[in-house]
């Protein structure tokens, strides 16, 4: 039974290799007054992606799902070419999450040649991810940019795994010049986690037995922060030196940063207010798989 509907289902789902067949689609959605939700991906689906899909499936007849892995979110020496890809294996998350459409586009698609801009967003870009990964965020504000000329959407939904991208994206949205991209509504949702603690990934296939073993303590670290931070702890100082001291529980993890910051500048103060809100943040290396998670917290909520 459920796989009968799940074959049905996934019979429903259409794929657009480009923005024409897509912008058709989208043109007949909308005649018939549907909304449209979108959720860009870089494929090699799990549940963090699907918990996205389903949320945007309660608000939106029309879902659409982007699978695109973009080139010019990737450093150099990084993973693009190795990047685990498996579309019929992708198809069959979406349908059972609930999209009703995959955008799957070509490099070509999106990157015509000549069309050479970039977006920048500057101010929460400098820092973290961005001091790692130089070019990376210039990548994901264009891309984003572009899959949302592409897909229209009335809302798109992001997860707080990626907890800068979502800074980058809500203020490529605010700064827009463009109408299609500023008016998209901006739905950030939980990090989904295995049962140890670990987020989800695409890239945990990399990790070897070993590495996935060890890797629930980057979750173990934020939670001892947050517990402090819940027991009146405000200085930065002492919040990292708990999340370093549970990280050196694994010798072999090589710790790229470990830290707390403001939630919405992530700028860093030796020390917060009681009623601010701080983001713990870690990226880490285990083997060859740079893992990253964070945990935001409110003292409001
Ligand atoms: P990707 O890593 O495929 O992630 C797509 C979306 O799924 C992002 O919004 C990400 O934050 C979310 N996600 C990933 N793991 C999650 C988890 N464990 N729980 C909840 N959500 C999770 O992020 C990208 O792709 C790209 O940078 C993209 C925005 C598509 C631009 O290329």
């Amino acid at each position: 039974m459920y796989l009968r509907r799940m074959k049905t289902q996934e019979r429903d789902v259409m794929v657009f290799r480009t923005i024409e067949e897509l912008h058709d689609y989208l043109a007949t959605a909308r005649e018939r007054g549907d909304t449209v939700g979108c959720v860009p991906t870089m494929g090699y689906l799990h549940d963090g992606h699907a918990s996205l899909m389903r949320e945007a499936a309660q608000h939106h007849k029309v879902v659409v799902v982007s699978i695109f892995v973009n080139p010019t979110q990737f450093g150099p020496s990084e993973d693009f070419e190795r990047y685990p890809r498996d579309f019929e294996r992708d198809q069959a998350i979406v349908a059972e999450a609930g999209g009703t459409a995959i955008f799957f586009p070509s490099v070509e698609e999106m990157y015509p040649s000549g069309a050479r801009s970039t977006i920048h967003i500057d101010g929460v870009t400098e820092m973290l991810e961005g001091a790692q990964r130089p070019t990376h965020f210039d990548g994901v504000a264009t891309v984003v940019s572009r899959l949302f000329e592409a897909m229209l959407p009335d809302e798109a939904f992001f997860g707080q795994k990626d907890y800068q991208q979502t800074l980058v994206v809500r203020k490529l949205v605010e700064t827009s010049p463009l109408d299609v991209v500023h008016r998209v509504k901006i739905t950030v949702l939980a990090t989904q986690r295995d049962a140890d603690g670990l987020a989800r990934s695409s890239r945990n296939v990399y990790l070897s037995t070993e590495d996935r073993s060890d890797a629930p303590v980057i979750y173990r670290a934020l939670l001892r922060a947050q517990n402090a931070f819940r027991n009146g702890e405000r200085a930065s100082d002492a919040l990292e030196s708990l999340m370093r001291e549970e990280l050196a529980t694994v010798p072999r993890l090589d710790v790229e940063y470990a830290t707390a910051v403001d939630a919405t500048t992530l700028q860093h103060a030796d020390h917060y207010a009681q009623g601010q809100s701080i983001v713990l943040l870690i990226a880490a290396r285990l083997g060859s798989t740079r893992l990253i998670d964070n945990v935001v917290i409110d003292p409001q909520a």
